[in-house]
């Protein structure tokens, strides 16, 4: 079995897929889309409520159709290879997610659920809401209002394939679910192919990396990772699974949020900003998120520099007055490479920017609403953000509450985070780039939380002997 030690360390080429040696146990009974993201371009996610009257024929459903659809990490791996080589594609690929509510509904005892606090108490809790700044739980959509017991999520490239499976698996799941909600997700691009959200921005870029081929890609682009080391141990993603049937069953914390984008207004704001400052706007837009449309550090940059695959190996050490990239900076807020070393209070830069590291959370969203990236939607449109994590309280929640909602960050006044600080109030812009004088302007909010949940991704081998 794989030691607390395996789990805390950093390995320098991480996890090689296709050799696993001691992570074979592991990765065989993990759900795929967790150490690495699927690829697929289009997903369905049916939010589920198991029929109380028949809870034997739900536990039944859950064994069959993980048994027969849900993708383990290795299956992942493996058809991505079989892509490459040969060109074929993976086909469907699905996960099953639990809520604590889902767990209580089909038999479990407390101790036999996964314990995490965040999501014990769930996404709808008055506190938990309270610390997240979210609205109150009778303005989210409908669906998300009920209760809810598991997120199955369906993916394929092909979506005339996605929507028939889908059909077929909606008529079998209504004699032991109400499908309370359903969201259909996809991949958006911008005319260079790139992910891109619908801001307009590339997203994705900055990920903790755990596979050996995402580090390989990673250090030739990245110079060594001279500047930043975006490998990670598995520790912060994974913990055991306590219903595993392996010596190596893990799981991961997923937390879904339904953030709908005002395109439209954005832009206004963005382009009232560039005004403000006398700059232009894509560099109004660089401060507001850390990086320009395509990806660019503005740490790095004061214009775009078109790189194919953007840059991740950057810091703030140039910067440390954020002269150039804002703190209050999307990416600088949920990522601050270093800076909470540099802090009065902190305990010595090196311990500081161990522990901030900790922090990371690994991002699987994808977008909802318009499709076509030369539309400025106002409404109905957005991301499904999802991250996975070992710890919700420490991870996504500390970013959300400590880092992007507060107005004190790093110094006083920073101002919260203009794409997700809840709630929106003023932040301190660079009149000139990289020059001291700072200009006072609010950005507005323009991602609404529309709902969401907090879940547990569990081991294959739990949901194939589930009945
Ligand atoms: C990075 C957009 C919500 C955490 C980014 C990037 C963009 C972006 C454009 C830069 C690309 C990259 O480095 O991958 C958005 C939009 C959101 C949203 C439009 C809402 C509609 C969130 C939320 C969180 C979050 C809710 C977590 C609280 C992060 C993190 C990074 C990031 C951790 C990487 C930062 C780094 O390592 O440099 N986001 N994001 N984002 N975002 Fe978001």
């Amino acid at each position: 079995a794989l030691t607390e030690d395996n789990l805390n360390e950093v390995l320098e080429d991480g996890i090689d897929t296709e050799n696993p040696g001691i992570y074979q146990v592991l990765l065989e009974d993990l759900q795929g889309n967790i150490l690495k993201g699927h690829g697929r371009d289009y997903s369905v996610f049916l939010f589920l409520q198991w029929k109380p009257d028949d809870i034997n024929a739900a536990k039944q459903w859950l064994q069959e159709f993980s048994k027969n659809y849900v993708t383990s990490a290795q299956q992942q791996s493996e058809q991505a290879l079989r892509y490459r080589r040969e060109n074929i594609p993976g086909g469907i690929f699905t996960n099953v997610y639990l809520t604590r509510k889902g767990y209580e509904v089909l038999g479990y005892e407390p101790y036999q659920i996964p314990g995490d606090q965040p999501f014990r108490m769930g996404m709808k809790d008055p506190e938990i809401r309270g610390l997240l700044n979210d609205p109150e739980v009778k303005d989210w959509e409908k669906g998300y209002q009920q209760e809810i017991h598991a997120l199955i999520l369906i993916a394929e490239d092909d979506l005339v394939d996605l929507l028939q499976f889908v059909n077929r698996i909606n008529q079998d799941l209504r004699l032991v679910a109400d499908i309370v909600h359903r969201e259909d997700g996809f991949i958006l691009r911008n005319k260079a192919g790139q992910i891109i959200e619908h801001f307009g921005f590339v997203d994705g870029v900055s990920q903790p990396l755990f596979t050996k081929r995402d580090i390989v890609k990673a250090r030739t682009n990245d110079c060594n990772f001279s500047q930043w080391d975006s490998r990670a141990n598995l520790g912060i993603l994974l913990v055991k699974d306590p219903n595993g049937k392996t010596e190596d069953s893990y799981g991961s914390y997923l937390v879904y949020r339904k953030l709908e984008q005002n395109v439209a207004a954005f832009r206004r704001d963005k382009r009232k900003l560039a005004e403000t400052l006398n700059i232009g706007e894509e560099l109004a837009g660089a401060l507001a998120v850390g990086r320009f449309y395509d990806g660019t550090p503005v740490t790095k940059s004061n214009i775009p520099t078109y790189a194919v695959t953007p840059s991740n190996n950057f810091n703030y050490e140039q910067d440390t007055q954020g002269l150039k990239c804002p703190f209050h900076a999307h990416i600088r807020k949920t990522n601050p490479r270093g800076d909470t070393g540099r802090v009065v209070s902190s305990p010595g830069f090196e311990e500081a920017v161990a522990v901030e590291r900790i922090h990371r959370i690994a991002r699987r969203a994808v977008s909802y609403g318009e499709n076509d990236p030369t539309q400025e939607p106002e409404t109905g449109a957005g991301l499904l953000f999802l991250c996975f994590q070992a710890d919700i309280e420490n991870q996504f929640n500390f970013m959300q509450i400590r880092w992007a909602n507060p107005k004190n960050f790093i110094e006083v006044n920073t101002g919260p985070d203009p794409i997700i600080g809840q709630p929106e109030g003023n932040q301190k812009w660079p009149k000139e780039w990289g020059k001291p004088e700072k200009v006072d302007y609010t950005f507005k909010l323009w991602a609404f939380m529309k709902g969401g949940e907090y879940f547990f991704a569990p081991s294959i081998s739990f949901l194939t002997h589930i009945a």
